[in-house]
């Protein structure tokens, strides 16, 4: 970039008259009451995230504050604008539906508005790839900062963080064991602070893995989102993002690599995150030509340890977590392991990262030793068979170890719609061993591909004590949660993939030792099931959910949108 395409001159607006175009520019710009000064410098972009519908963010006019300190105090002019926000809980279908649209957004906005570098600030769920995506696909020096995460709350003496413990409290709730007084009091004290959930649910997994990516601060993803550090880290970045908008360095593109993306999907495993990021880091990875192979992903997870002792799988939450060393001490742990040649936005190599003595020690207690695992293997694995030919997902560290071999009867829900009028009937016909399938939840079907997969256990085995069942869907599942799930079917019922001929009283056989996954029906059977079969598809009329049905991919390439990968 040259000094004539710097800062405001960047990108301008096409009069034809190039001249008379800048100094519109200027003279509408001054009338925010800007310096002339202020106006030659290079212009950091602030893709700002905030919104009364995204409790995540609520911190972000403080940081905002501190990241615009450290743009000006390393001499270029910040200048914020506002980005679409997903709030997790506040979007109808669902926030993955909207995450393309962000990212599209994301794109637009940083190419299209005069900016030299951009800092992202993300944090709830899917804001952070929304902003990864868009930013590869831009291209500018980019920053990420995430909100970090929520502390924990208190309740009758036990630690309470969202969104775990809701889940617990609310399945307790359903059985019978919590009253109504408690769990309306429970309300009130799960989510207690700003910031993120406070488990390795989604968000804090997305943070590990942008940060493992390059694309943040080092050490910087698990800062607790109250914490004075958050702040500090947030002006460092902005001055970060400063020297690159003035040296024009250090593009995504330069920093995200095949290399990089496999040191996430090792620190993915080691920290058993989110089935979410599967997703996530396919779409990332997509916009650069970089493919996630689930064949791969199975040979990294034999080998990567279980490291990290969090909920949902474990028992700390992301406090301990940042406290006990953080990132750094994952990449430590899995040092052997990492491919070491990559880049930061710092400009520093993993392994000149790793060469830099920490400034605490590790707890070992919560960030393992790779000599002392949870488990020798990673925490996720996919399962291949002919009822997931193109693949699936299990979270086998957040599985019950019996229900890992399982063969049970199926018991099938069509529909979203169908699974809330039946799961609770006293008269369905269900036991323990049998396996619930929900069919048209995947990326195309009208609901988007929710986080729906944590089928509810039936009531009346709830209430006799059942906490687990294997759970099959071409849904997702929040990070947060956890049982014997097995999640993202491929291809999806909607598109005919063979979880759409599954029926009630079919026989489905589960072994994570095998990686498979199979309907127990002859070929044959198969075979005329798909003759007789008929897809009641539900396509929008119109807006942006039309060119979410017409364009999203499936689950195996990151439900990226076909003209964007
Ligand atoms: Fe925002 Fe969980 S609701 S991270």
């Amino acid at each position: 970039m040259t000094n004539k395409s710097k800062g405001l001159k960047g990108g301008l607006t096409n009069y034809g008259d190039r001249d008379f175009a800048l100094y519109l520019r200027r003279s509408f710009a001054k009338s925010m009451g800007y310096t002339g000064e202020s106006l030659d410098k290079p212009i950091v972009g602030i893709c700002y995230t905030e919104s009364g519908f995204n409790n995540c963010h609520r911190n972000f006019p403080e940081m905002l504050e501190a990241i615009k300190r450290g743009v000006l105090a390393a001499g270029a002019l910040p200048i914020a604008f506002p980005m679409i926000s997903l709030g997790e809980v506040f979007l109808n279908p669902t926030s993955l539906v909207y995450r393309n649209l962000m990212a599209m957004a994301t794109e637009e906005m940083i190419s299209a508005q005069p900016m030299d570098s951009v800092v992202l600030m993300g944090g709830c769920d899917k804001t952070v790839p929304a902003l990864l995506m868009g930013a590869i696909s831009a291209n500018k020096p980019a920053v990420m900062v995430v909100a970090g995460p929520m502390m924990t709350g208190r309740h009758k003496g036990e630690r309470l963080g969202a969104c775990t413990d809701c889940r617990r409290f609310w399945s307790n709730y359903r059985a019978g064991s919590v009253q109504k007084s408690e769990i309306d009091q429970v309300e009130g004290r799960l989510a207690v602070t700003s910031g993120t959930c406070a488990v390795m649910g989604t968000a804090s997994t997305m943070a590990l893995l942008a940060e493992t990516l390059g694309m943040m601060l080092p050490n910087s993803s698990s800062i607790p989102s109250v914490h004075a550090d958050r702040l500090r880290s947030s002006e460092e970045s902005g001055k970060l993002a400063a020297q690159m908008a003035i040296s024009g360095k250090l593009k995504p593109k330069d920093i995200i690599s095949k290399s990089s993306v496999e040191n996430a999907l090792r620190v993915l495993l080691a920290v058993s995150g989110s089935t979410n990021a599967i997703i996530h880091l396919t779409a990332i990875a997509g916009r650069l030509g970089i493919e996630v192979d689930l064949n791969k992903f199975n040979s990294l997870s034999d080998e990567t340890p279980t490291l990290v002792d969090l909920k949902p799988v474990g028992a700390g939450y992301m406090e301990d977590f940042h406290y006990a060393g953080g990132l750094d001490a994952v990449l430590r742990a899995l040092e052997d392991q990492l491919l070491l040649e990559t880049k930061d936005i710092t400009g520093q190599s993993l392994a000149e990262r790793l060469a830099k003595p920490l400034a605490d020690p590790i707890d070992f207690k919560i960030i393992r030793k790779p000599s002392d695992p949870i488990e020798s293997q990673g925490g996720l694995i996919a399962l291949f068979g002919n009822l997931a030919p193109e693949g699936a997902i299990l979270k086998r560290a957040a599985a019950t170890k019996e229900l890992l071999e399982h063969e049970g009867r199926a018991v099938v829900f069509t529909s979203l719609e169908d699974l809330a009028n039946r799961i609770d009937d006293p008269d369905l016909d269900v036991n323990a061993n049998d396996i619930l399938v929900l069919q048209n939840a995947g990326p195309k079907s009208a609901s988007g591909m929710p986080e729906a997969g944590y089928l509810p256990i039936p009531k009346k085995l709830a209430i006799a004590g059942v906490k687990d069942m294997v759970r099959i869907s071409d849904a997702r599942m929040s990070g947060t949660a956890f049982g014997t799930i097995i999640l993202h079917v491929t291809p999806e019922a909607q598109l005919g993939g063979p979880l759409a001929l599954v029926k009630n009283g079919d026989r489905i056989r589960l072994s994570a030792a095998q990686k498979t996954i199979k309907l127990l029906v002859s070929e044959e059977e198969i075979k005329q099931r798909y003759e007789t079969l008929s897809i009641v598809e539900e396509v929008p009329e119109r807006g942006y959910k039309k060119l979410y049905h017409s364009s999203v991919l499936p689950a195996t390439q990151g439900c990226d949108f076909d003209f964007l990968k």
